[in-house]
């Protein structure tokens, strides 16, 4: 076509061209947003704005497809009245422009909407004074998610490049849509091993507790009485570790004790079978540690406690053992059990532990890279373990 004489044509041709030009522009600008990987939400809103902004539109709306329901949902939006965006629905069907390209696959221009023979014009348009509408689906992965759509009440014309710009950003919109699906999976399979980790935790936790009750009942029968400690012993030392593994399926970290209740909770079950001592605790709580740690740790408390009340307190009434978990400085946990009975015998040298009790003891806090200290005291003894967090 030849420029007129005053002009108008090129005026015409420049300003098509200046919204080419900003179309692409947005798409780029889309582009980035969503593969920064913004949150999901906050992009179906900024491709509404972008969208209605490059097609000169007063309106624009993200369309969630729910199947169940066979509607439409208006997720995000731009232009639209109070009340729509996150709760108005269209239904699915041919009634609409958007239930059209969700059932064909293909993209709808209206440029008409009030003498459209192909669907009907949803109330939520009229109600706005729409007179045109353009549509393209949005795919999801496997199944649509929805549909895209820009509307405007001016008189003007979508044209095919219209249609290309809003393909595009459906496009970028897919894109996004497959990944946050992905996303939410992964989370799903996630949560999913948890609670098989979980379930784990509990059944290691039951096995252990048979056989500490079995260990339990072959300790009353076995009619010797020394034995018969020993058996006791292995019978705790088996539920210390139980315990571990009960705490660690409650909790919210399947990875991480919280070395203060763990200890505090053992002490309990220990405080029952050394009737002739009173076991006090004074813990710390929050003082998270790995659960390998926290049973390392934990096992060596057992030994130290029930020396105390076997040897600290042998032939008296009995006595106090007192327990304390506290933090060290800013990295590191002092783990102290303290008796008032006899004191430790002439001769008794850490470096070379007689029993299994001070063995597992030493080779523990090795393992946990801590320190393990003796103090006497007037009267009794306490043992002090430096570990680092
Ligand atoms: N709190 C304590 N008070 C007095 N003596 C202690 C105390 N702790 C340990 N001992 C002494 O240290 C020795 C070594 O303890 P260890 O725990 O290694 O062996 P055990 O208790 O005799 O046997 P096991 O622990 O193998 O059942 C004990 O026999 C006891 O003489
Ligand atoms: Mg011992």
């Amino acid at each position: 076509m030849e420029a007129s004489p005053t002009g108008d044509a090129p005026d015409l041709t420049f300003r098509a061209l200046r919204q080419r030009i900003r179309q692409q522009e947005i798409l780029a600008e889309l582009g980035v947003t969503a593969l920064q990987g913004a949150d999901f939400d906050k992009l179906l809103a900024e491709t509404s704005r972008l969208s209605a902004e490059a097609l000169r539109a007063e309106f624009c709306k993200v369309l969630e497809h729910i199947p169940s329901e066979n509607r439409l949902l208006v997720r995000a939006g731009v232009g639209w009245d109070e009340g729509i965006v996150g709760k108005a629905s269209i239904g699915a069907d041919l009634a609409s422009p958007a239930g059209f390209a969700l059932r064909t696959g293909k993209p709808v221009i209206s440029n008409h909407l009030e003498n459209e023979e192909r669907f009907r014009t949803p109330e939520m348009l009229a109600q706005h004074g729409i007179h045109r509408a353009m549509n393209v689906i949005l795919q999801g992965d496997g199944r649509p998610f929805g549909v895209l759509e820009v509307d405007s009440r001016s008189e003007d014309e979508f044209v095919e490049h219209d249609l290309a710009f809003l393909q595009g950003a459906a496009n970028i919109l897919g894109m996004a849509i497959e990944r946050e699906r992905h996303g939410r999976n992964l989370q799903a399979a996630l949560d999913r091993h948890q609670v098989l980790l979980k379930e784990m935790g509990h059944r290691v936790k039951n096995s252990l507790m048979i056989v500490t009750s079995m260990l339990q009942l072959q300790a009353r029968d076995i009619g010797d009485p020394a034995l018969t400690l020993h058996l006791e012993e292995a019978a705790h030392r088996v539920s210390a570790v139980a315990r571990a593994h009960d705490q660690l399926f409650q909790g919210a970290d399947i990875e991480r004790l919280d070395l203060g209740k763990y200890v505090e909770g053992i002490c309990k079950d220990l405080d029952d079978s050394v009737a002739h001592c009173v076991i006090q605790t004074e813990v710390q709580y929050e003082i998270e540690i790995s659960a390998d740690r926290a049973i390392s740790a934990a096992l060596v408390v057992n030994e130290l406690i029930a020396n105390a009340a076997k040897h600290a307190y042998r032939g008296r009434q009995g006595g106090k053992i007192l327990v304390a978990i506290a933090g060290a400085g800013d990295d590191k946990i002092s783990i102290s059990v303290r008796d008032e009975g006899t004191g430790l015998p002439q001769g008794f040298d850490l470096a070379r532990p007689k029993g299994l009790g001070m063995r597992i003891v030493t080779s523990f806090v090795e393992q946990l890279n801590g320190t393990l200290e003796v103090r006497p005291h007037n009267p009794g003894t306490e043992f002090v373990i430096i570990l680092p967090r």
